[in-house]
């Protein structure tokens, strides 16, 4: 078992935060102790003289985690852009340090720590340093979050190419937001094609809950849905 997996998508808005929370909140139903930890968040909004990021509250809520703020989300920025971006408009240098010793933290407190990531795979956070090299940097494994639909192919096979060109162990994709009636031809073959193509395990498809808010923190039945299609023990 790894200390933890970092979980980055094929694009931003695809069901990173929904997925990471569901796997957490699913973990610890197993028995594990369990972190969450969202290194780097942009599109932070002011509460009470603070930055407060959806996701990382979203996170947090899923295993009613007690870790501090500080410690779960090192970096929090306002502008909802890549960080690179949002940290030179806002002239607020991104610390990496304190995001290795945040992890660090967490994954000797913890006995397994889910990661989300920021967009895909090759978002830039510093001048030539994306979240590939973050991975490398926490020493993770990936799971690849993929929207379920046509033009997912190509985007996750893009992100397999771009890990193992990195040397970053992929543990599988799952998709997110499948609808529950009615799927397309596309939903139900790009699994089968995908895997076929890059020899990456398919985890499941978590379907589309209409409870599920990430910037309301309604996280509907995502635990007992993650539970129920996605082969979690292929992720510890
Ligand atoms: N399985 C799902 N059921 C319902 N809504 C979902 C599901 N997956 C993602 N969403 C919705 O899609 C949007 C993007 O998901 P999110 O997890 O925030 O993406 P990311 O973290 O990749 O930016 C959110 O509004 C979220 O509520
Ligand atoms: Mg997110």
């Amino acid at each position: 078992m790894s200390k933890g997996i970092f979980v980055t998508g094929t694009d931003t808005d695809i069901g990173k935060t929904v997925v990471a929370a569901g796997l957490a909140g699913a973990i610890k139903t197993k028995g594990l102790d369990i972190g969450v930890m969202k290194p780097i968040a942009t599109g932070a909004v002011k509460a009470e003289g603070r930055l407060v990021s959806d996701d990382v509250m979203f996170l947090v809520k899923s295993i009613d985690c007690d870790d501090d703020l500080g410690l779960v989300n090192p970096v929090t920025l306002e502008l909802p852009m890549a960080p690179l971006v949002a940290s030179r408009l806002e002239g607020v240098e991104i610390d990496l340090n304190k995001v290795r010793e945040a992890y660090s933290t967490l994954s000797r407190r913890h006995e397994f720590v889910i990661v989300e990531g920021i967009g895909g795979i090759l978002v830039p956070i510093k001048e030539g340093y994306f979240v590939s090299d973050l991975v490398q940097d926490l020493d993770l494994p990936v799971i690849i979050v993929a929207r379920p639909g046509l033009g997912t192919i190509n985007h996750t096979l893009l992100t397999v190419k771009e890990a193992r060109h990195r040397g970053i162990e992929v543990r599988g994709f799952i998709t997110s937001g499948v609808a529950k009636q009615g799927s397309g031809i596309a939903e139900r073959t790009n699994p089968e094609v995908i895997q076929a193509a890059c020899s990456i395990p398919f985890l499941g498809a978590l379907p589309f809950d209409p409870k599920v808010d990430v910037s309301s923190g309604e996280r509907g039945d995502i635990i007992e849905l993650t539970l129920k299609h996605i082969d979690v023990g292929k992720i510890l």
